[in-house]
């Protein structure tokens, strides 16, 4: 796979990428759900907010080193979870991984894995976190749990936006299926949710939420395990209490890219309100939109100790397979770094909100 000598930017990898891949996978790696609201505001939002840089600032010694939950990474800036890597690339999550060891970045691998985990832990010395979805049955979230610990994951991560499928209208009218040879095999023989179609009542209520998780399932699976659980999908502030009281080491501001609930604001929009809540008592992370250095600089301006990328990650597998991720995860932190020194940070910890303009503007929360 060549990637394109004009591949300068992760705008590019997308451009290239919905030129090569055929509709149905591209409905699905790029659709958001219903109308696409949210997945547009997490851009929007990026770029309405304006850096108000420092000038002649000492950056001897300047570095985007960082720690998250004791694990030491080169950038605030891992590879979040996404589904199904194989759909654009014969090794799939193998490959993904690779790269980020290649460039010494973290990866958070999906419960949707089309690869099995242990095999994804087995080909990559960088650190690994796991996501996973509260099961219908515990002993299959346990199940999930003890495999992870055992391959050497170091977190998990229990995303909570998506206790059902969003309005996937774009991949439906695609007719997107997945094709053959690519599953969820960390999932298979995982005692499925209630038919969509119950006998009676909502299929909705009744039959795929029969068994939903609460806080109370949090706090259950953040007793089973030694390995720091975060929850991914909280964007009400109402629920960092609640989340805390669970036992959660971390929280996760995402809109799953504005793929379940559309019309949910932008993440960057809430991060501030977050943080206020959360206080410093434990990591938060963002996603959703971040596409360029100077986004990651303006989510650790409102409160995120590091963000995530999702679709970059599958556009430039798609693209350039292994070394596609790997030169898109370079551009990025390359990106973050030029943003630092324009801008007078020399750590990631002098990234804050007086780094930006437009106090009171949408946005800032200030
Ligand atoms: C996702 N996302 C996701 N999240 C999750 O918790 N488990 C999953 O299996 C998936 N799968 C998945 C597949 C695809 C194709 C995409 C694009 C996304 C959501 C993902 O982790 C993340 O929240 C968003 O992708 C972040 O937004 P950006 O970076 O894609 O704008
Ligand atoms: C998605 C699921 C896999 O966003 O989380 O497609």
């Amino acid at each position: 796979m060549r990637v394109p000598p004009d591949t300068v930017s992760l705008a590019d990898y997308e451009r290239h990428f919905h030129a090569r891949i055929e509709p149905g996978i591209r409905a699905y790696i790029a659709g958001a759900a219903a109308d696409g609201i949210t997945q547009q505001a997490n851009r929007d939002a990026f770029d309405r907010l304006r850096l108000l840089p420092r000038a002649l600032a000492d950056l001897r010694g300047a570095t985007a080193h960082t720690t998250l939950l004791g694990q030491s990474l080169d950038y605030p800036l891992l590879i979040g979870p996404t589904a199904f890597h194989k759909l654009v690339d014969a090794d799939g999550e193998l490959a993904t991984a690779q790269a980020a060891a290649l460039t010494r970045t973290g990866m958070v691998v999906s419960a949707q894995a089309s690869v099995p985990l242990e095999a994804i832990a087995a080909s990559s010395p960088s650190p690994l976190w796991l996501q996973l979805y509260l099961q219908p049955a515990r002993d299959d979230t346990l199940t999930l749990v003890r495999r992870a610990e055992n391959a050497g994951y170091q977190a998990l991560m229990v995303t909570i936006d998506a206790v059902v499928s969003g309005v996937r209208n774009i991949e439906q009218r695609a007719g997107f299926r997945l094709p053959d040879g690519v599953a969820a095999v960390n999932l298979q023989g995982f005692r499925p949710n209630a038919p969509v179609v119950a006998r009676a009542g909502s299929p909705v209520f009744q039959g795929m939420l029969a068994n939903a998780p609460t806080w109370d399932d949090i706090a259950w699976l953040c007793r089973q395990t030694t390995l720091p659980v975060l929850v991914k999908g909280l964007l009400n502030p109402a629920d960092v209490p609640r989340a805390l009281d669970a036992g959660v080491a971390g929280i996760v501001v995402s809109n799953h890219g504005g793929r379940t609930l559309d019309t949910v604001p932008a993440t960057i929009d809430v991060l501030q309100t977050i943080a206020n809540a959360v206080a410093g008592r434990v990591p938060l992370l963002l996603d959703g939109g971040i596409r360029r250095g100077t986004d990651i600089v303006k989510a650790l301006a409102l409160g995120a100790n590091a963000v995530m990328i999702g679709q970059p990650v599958l556009h430039a597998l798609a693209v350039g397979g292994l070394a596609g991720v790997a030169h898109m995860l370079t551009i990025l932190q390359t990106e973050l770094e030029i943003a630092m020194a324009l801008t007078g940070a020399p750590t990631v910890e002098a990234i804050d909100a007086s780094l930006l303009w437009n106090p009171g503007g949408p946005g800032t929360g200030l």
